[in-house]
């Protein structure tokens, strides 16, 4: 990993590939970062410094930008830096990658909305320099639209140099799968998992835009620098496959390594399935401690299809593990013995622990007993994909479970929910049913929502009587899913927290206020026990700040009695799941509880996201175990420890 302070130049850092043997399978250069804040400001400090070069040369500055979560980071830097050390923009000219199309500027998702939100409303850049594809010119007139937009980059010098982020389907821009490598602006339809990843920010699939302007790999490709980031787990794959894959117009990422100038920016996160972390054994000599043993072997029997117990001395030397047998001077046998306890004691039908046992090899302590034990849900349905299956033994194991649902999750409650609601009262007060005899008041509110809903129209922003009501609605829900998994009204707490409700997605941003009801509640609760997850998402991400929010909170408790026992497990609801040799508590589930694990989820009517993917994601779990050599589950939910708890 690189820190910020050894990391090299990252707009000097391109051209020199493969600077290290462990970054040999890396065919273009990729800078890891520990985090994005730090990789964002450093690019921006280097993009400033760049501005200023220019303007003491009286030049210009030709910049492409891009939309989506991940540049928010490097434009607040860039905005601070303007605010607090005098950056200017004046000479800066800007051209951005994409906008969607039948999208005005004024549309609360456009990117031209987007960009002067998060950039250019804050920033001296004159509006004369600002270019961005223009979503709504009529059908016919979008050929020449491209052409002109094309000819205007050329105009203005080129692009110095290009921002990128990264879609999950490898594009970059819009240039979805099977773009060239030399198109140019143009129109393209969006693909199926892109619409799905614009689905909160649209509130529904349904309302994503089918087709976007965007410039061409080609146009991208004539920039002189290119700097493509990429952040969270959830990017992992997808940034292996550009950096180490072959060049593809299956990915358009891809093409950047064929590009002189290029730099991939990641966090860690996004770093991991890079060989080099990955598979280190397989690109130098590697420290092999029990971690990395556990890891190798675990590979090694998913690579061979063999179980554990079954892999022999040459399994290990012909797929480049030899050096692991050489550093314990131990057969194969006896290395696989010892890996095989180690995951066979991450299972556990206590995963609050077991009373009066002996908990030498259990994941977690017999005492005390019962325990208080606090989950964490960052958006509503997060606990039941997560771990709905240990919440329900959690509880009938005697524990004092508490569910704190961080935020109200109103943003993605669908409109016809809330207009349902409203619908339903003003026909109660039209039959006047029941004794109350005076409907006015209510009437009066079911109109108001009516009212607004049909004020802001399919896309608007929600009042907040809107969003209180639409948080009600899903606060029902989330109690419906709370007892299919056993747990009562009062074991439930809704925490709102405040940086949810007044910020939209890929653009929310934590405060003090967050932080300070976050160490309210653990502080009261004192826990044994924290279930939580985010930890590697995408920082934009709900679950990423939650957890963020959490850290900060517990970081400020060092001196709580409470805090010292305290274990923290991680899980991985909606994120990417873990993988075998990461798994330190495994939770096994039978047919039974998969059903009502299933019901729970299927309670969050009014978010329309039934996420079944996740009891597919706990029977993998149970198959890999499976293939190992374990006990054959029906399914598995999968924990790690936290590490930064001490
Ligand atoms: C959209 C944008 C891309 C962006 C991608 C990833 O598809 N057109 O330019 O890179 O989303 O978005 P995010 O940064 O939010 O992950």
């Amino acid at each position: 990993m690189t820190t910020a302070s050894d990391s090299p130049a990252i707009l000097e850092a391109s051209g020199k590939k493969q600077s290290t043997q462990q970054e040999r399978f890396e065919k273009v250069r990729t800078l890891v970062h520990s985090d994005s804040s730090s990789a964002s400001a450093a690019l921006a400090q280097e993009v400033a410094d760049m501005i200023q070069e220019r303007q003491a040369a009286g030049k210009g500055f030709v910049i492409g930008l891009a939309t989506g979560s991940t540049p928010v980071p490097f434009y607040r830097e860039l905005i601070r830096l303007h605010r607090e050390e005098e950056l200017s923009f004046h000479n800066v000219t800007t051209f951005n990658l994409d906008e969607y199309y039948g999208l005005t500027q004024g549309h609360p998702e456009s990117y031209f909305r987007f960009m002067r939100d998060q950039l250019f409303d804050h920033v001296d850049i004159p509006a004369e320099q600002i270019n961005i594809p223009d979503g709504t010119v009529a059908m016919e007139a979008v050929y020449d639209h491209c052409l002109d937009y094309e000819q205007r980059i050329d105009q203005a010098g080129g692009l110095d140099l290009q921002i990128l982020g990264i879609g999950r389907t490898g594009h970059i821009g819009f240039n979805e799968p099977g773009s060239s490598k030399d198109s140019i602006t143009r129109m393209i339809t969006l693909d199926r998992v892109t619409r799905q990843d614009a689905a909160a920010d649209f509130m529904g699939v349904a309302n994503v835009p089918r087709s976007a302007i965007t410039m061409g790999v080609g146009t991208i490709l004539k920039a002189k620098r290119l700097v493509l980031m990429a952040w969270g787990g959830n990017k992992a794959e997808i940034v292996r496959e550009a950096v180490e894959g072959d060049v593809t117009d299956q990915i358009s990422a891809s093409f950047l390594q064929e590009h002189d100038n290029s730099t991939f920016l990641v966090d860690e996160a996004a770093s991991t399935a890079l060989t080099r972390f990955q598979f280190p054994w397989l690109v130098g000599t590697v420290d092999w401690d029990d971690r990395m043993r556990k890891r190798a072997v675990v590979w090694l029997s998913g690579k061979l299809k063999k179980p554990v117990l079954k892999l022999v001395d040459e399994d290990y030397n012909e797929s480049g593990t030899g050096e692991l047998l050489a550093s314990t001077s131990k057969e194969a046998y006896e290395v696989n013995i010892n890996v095989f306890n180690h995951v066979q004691h991450t299972i556990t039908g206590w995963p609050g622990g077991k009373k009066d046992a002996d908990d030498t090899n259990r994941p977690e302590r017999a005492f005390p007993f019962p325990k208080r034990i606090l989950v964490l849900c960052p958006e509503p349905a997060d606990a039941f994909i997560g771990i709905g299956g240990t919440l329900e033994r959690l509880k009938e194991q005697g524990h004092t479970v508490k569910l704190v649902f961080q935020t109200s999750g109103n943003l993605r409650v669908a409109d016809g929910a809330a207009l349902n609601f409203a619908r339903v009262v003003l026909e109660m007060a039209e039959q006047e049913l029941s004794e109350v005899s005076n409907w006015e008041s209510q009437k009066a509110y079911a109109d108001s929502i009516v009212q607004a809903i049909e004020e802001k129209g399919e896309f608007g922003i929600d009042p907040g009587r809107v969003r209180k009501l639409k948080g009600l609605i899903l606060r029902g829900e989330s109690r419906d899913a709370a007892s299919v998994c056993r747990l009562e009204a009062a074991e439930s707490e809704f925490l709102d927290l405040p940086f949810y409700e007044k910020g939209r997605y890929r653009r929310f941003q934590s405060t003090e206020d967050d932080v300070s009801i976050m160490n309210r509640v653990l502080n009261d609760f004192a826990p044994d026990i924290v279930f939580a997850t985010g930890d590697a998402g995408d920082p934009s991400s709900v679950q990423s700040i939650c957890f963020r929010v959490f850290e900060s909170a517990w970081n400020e408790l060092t001196g709580a009695d409470w805090r010292q026992e305290c274990n923290v497990w991680l899980y991985r609801g909606r994120d990417r799941s873990y993988e075998a040799h990461e798994i330190e508590m495994a939770v096994p589930m039978s047919p039974d509880q998969m059903d009502r694990k299933a019901e729970s989820i299927r309670k969050f009517i009014s978010i329309g996201d039934d996420d079944q993917n996740a009891l597919t994601r706990n029977r993998e779990a149970a198959e890999i175990y499976d293939a190992l050599g374990m006990a054959e589950y029906e399914a598995i939910e999968a924990f790690q420890k936290w590490q930064g708890a001490k």
